[in-house]
């Protein structure tokens, strides 16, 4: 980690990320709906669902990351590692923030959100070094390829959304991508040799999420009603098996031994452009707290805000 050294729309979307310290203001979420993406209200239930754990599963990284870190000699990935243990301690603030004001509307969330706590506070008192590192690198593995294929499809998925949730969800998923190697990179200075094992817990951590994402998904399309049409129930679930099957097969390549999440082809390929201009952005000291469509067109410099 260099601070926000470099230029970032000329570096690769994983190098010189810097700590950012943002808050943001729930309250002002237009017309207080969850459902906040208007381009596709059932993308908005599905990431609200899989964001309820995490905030759990960040401060269990955080935990991990700095118990690890003295044995790592590389100093570089040391930097990387307090890097990443800011910006998810940075991420767990908000999400904690977030899933307090989604329990407004869909009470069986915070019941939810407190077994995911047990879970993961279990898990970081009990399990060994490297069961917690390399499930925190399986983890990481979707986050990081969620953030890619969320920014993807942005115009998809989040076009025409809130400017709060909207600003969140990019914030979040950029710096996903950004420290996206670094769990990857620790797993293998400790436990490079154990290549099944890496494997079984990105399996392991996927199978977590699924359970996780859809458990409160379930309950969140009970709250919208969706249920008293039995075909629209099924309809809404089947979007949630989707996003959960493309999530595994994006994650196909981390199986290769050959495999860096500096390498995948989602990184490696077409780079991100709303990555790259919120990073520029962000970094010239723009204000990503809130971001509309006009905020959004002259990120990314152009002249029409019906981006
Ligand atoms: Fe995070
Ligand atoms: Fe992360």
């Amino acid at each position: 980690m260099k601070q926000a050294a470099a230029s970032p729309s000329s570096a690769h979307p994983m190098d010189d990320f810097p700590v950012r310290k943002l808050e943001f203001n729930f309250d002002n979420i237009e017309f207080n709906d969850p459902l906040w993406s208007r381009s596709h209200r059932d993308f908005s239930m599905l990431i609200n669902a899989l964001g309820v754990h995490v905030p759990h599963f960040e401060r269990y990284l955080v935990k991990t990351m700095i118990e690890a870190r003295p044995k790592i000699k590389d100093e570089n990935l040391q930097g990387d590692m307090s890097a990443i243990i800011g910006q998810e301690a940075q991420h767990a603030k908000n999400f904690l923030h977030y899933n307090k004001w989604l329990a407004k509307r869909y009470p069986k969330i915070a019941e939810l959100e407190n077994g995911a706590q047990d879970f993961f506070n279990h898990h970081s008192k009990t399990d060994s070094l490297k069961r917690k590192v390399g499930y925190t690198a399986g983890y990481e593995t979707f986050t990081f390829l969620a953030g890619l294929i969320i920014l993807e499809n942005y115009d998809r998925w989040m076009k025409d959304s809130d400017p709060v949730m909207k600003a969140l969800w990019v914030w979040h998923q950029v710096e996903e991508v950004e420290h996206g190697a670094v769990a990857f990179d620790v797993y293998k200075a400790l436990y490079g040799d154990a290549e099944w094992y890496r494997k079984w817990m990105v399996l392991a951590a996927l199978a977590h999420i699924a359970s996780e994402t859809i458990k409160c998904y379930t309950a969140m399309t009970i709250v919208e009603g969706y249920w008293r049409n039995p075909f629209r129930g099924i309809r809404k679930m089947g979007f949630c098996a989707y996003m959960l099957s493309r999530f595994l097969i994006n994650a196909l390549p981390v199986f290769k031994r050959s495999y860096h999440p500096r390498n995948h082809k989602l990184v490696s390929g077409k780079k991100n452009t709303i990555q790259i201009a919120w990073r520029r952005y962000e970094h010239d000291g723009g204000d990503v707290l809130s971001i509309n469509r006009e905020k959004m067109a002259e990120m990314l410099g152009i002249a029409n805000p019906g981006a």
